[in-house]
């Protein structure tokens, strides 16, 4: 981006002016939407909402359907459905990747044990379901649906695919496609839906959302490298201790020397830094220009991302959409 462009996009602040009374109807939505008649359900609920969390896809909702027409009731009801769907994977994916920490405190999972969890999980799906059942609009659900089957398919391939050190580039992104892209590419689809876009504009924003969620993910893989637990809300060099060999650690690997490899097998095999400590994994990682050349392959999609929306007339909306971009490859946490 020219310096210029960098200068008339708007800051974290500006966006946050456009949608943040939205955002707050969608805040009360969730919490109502939330309660169940087991209170250990609503207290997760509570629990994860009341944690933080940055509302990336419900803010991605709202400003798509700005950006075509506008945000009315419809685009706030699919703004909940969203957070709600991101809500219940977070409970299950952290059952799954036996995680400790979520938003900088102690992740459902260890508080409420993965049975509670699993249920839990399933109760959210489902009520964000039941909302947007409430909708009597077949194209959502079919949207909902393909998105979620394609969610749970990446956890499922990235499971398969746990603890490999031979994963390619093009595994890799297969993966992240499915598990992270699809909901960013799903929600930016459904506000261009909600605000009345014809066909051509849904597919158009579907594909923004896709490339920016392909970015979002890309990034987040970095951050596991190069961020602080502080800022992060989750423990730094978890993916490698969780088996996951993200792109920055692909890339290393491609130049890696015996011994290099021998260290990154270490840490799959142990599931753990104590034999080889976190920071000498990143020396190589950093050694190797994993973080540089991740970072670039997250500007490839930013940057289509950049252009898609580009194409779009000037509007406040369309300037927001902009900022989201620079907010995803510039963010740290
Ligand atoms: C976490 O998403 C899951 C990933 C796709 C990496 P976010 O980083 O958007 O989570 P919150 O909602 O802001 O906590
Ligand atoms: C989360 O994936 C994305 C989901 C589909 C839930 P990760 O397991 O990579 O994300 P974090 O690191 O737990 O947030
Ligand atoms: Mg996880
Ligand atoms: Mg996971």
């Amino acid at each position: 981006m020219g310096r210029d462009q960098l200068r008339q996009s708007m800051t974290a602040r500006e966006i946050f002016e456009l949608v943040h009374e939205d955002l707050e109807l969608v805040e009360r939505e969730i919490a109502r939407e939330s309660t169940a008649s087991v209170a250990t359900v609503t207290d997760i609920g509570r629990y994860l909402q009341s944690s933080g969390g940055k509302r990336l896809r419900p803010m991605l909702v709202l400003l798509a359907a700005r950006l075509v027409g506008r945000a009315d009731e419809l685009a706030l009801r699919l703004a909940t459905v969203v957070e709600m769907i991101h809500t219940a994977t977070l409970v299950h994916d952290d059952v799954i990747d036996v995680a400790e920490t979520r938003r900088g405190k102690p992740s459902t999972n260890i508080i409420w044990g993965n049975h509670t969890c699993v249920l839990a999980g399933d109760w959210l799906y489902m009520q964000a379901f039941q909302v947007a059942l409430r909708l009597r609009n077949f194209q959502f659900l079919d949207i909902l649906i393909a998105l979620t089957q394609l969610m749970v398919e990446g956890e499922l391939i990235q499971l398969e695919r746990l603890g490999r050190i031979d994963i390619t580039q093009a595994e890799y992104e297969e993966l992240i496609d499915r598990k992270t892209a699809s909901l960013f590419s799903a929600c930016a689809r459904l506000g261009a839906l909600a605000g009345g876009g014809d066909e051509a504009t849904e597919s158009r924003l579907a594909e923004f959302g896709w490339h920016l969620g392909m970015a979002f993910q890309l990034v987040d893989d970095v951050l596991d490298f190069t961020s602080r637990e502080a800022v992060l809300g989750k423990p730094v060099g978890n993916d490698l201790r969780e088996g996951k060999v993200t792109l920055p650690l692909i890339y290393a690997l491609e130049a890696a020397a015996p011994e290099e490899r021998r260290m990154v097998e270490t840490v799959l095999r142990d599931n753990s830094y104590e034999r080889v400590p976190f920071s000498r994994i990143l020396d190589f990682v950093e050694r190797r220009n994993g973080i540089e050349r991740a970072l670039a392959r997250a500007q490839i999609f930013t940057e289509q991302a950049r252009s898609i929306i580009g194409s779009f007339p000037a509007s406040p909306a369309q300037r927001a959409l902009a900022a989201v971009v620079e907010l995803v490859i510039d963010r740290d946490h």
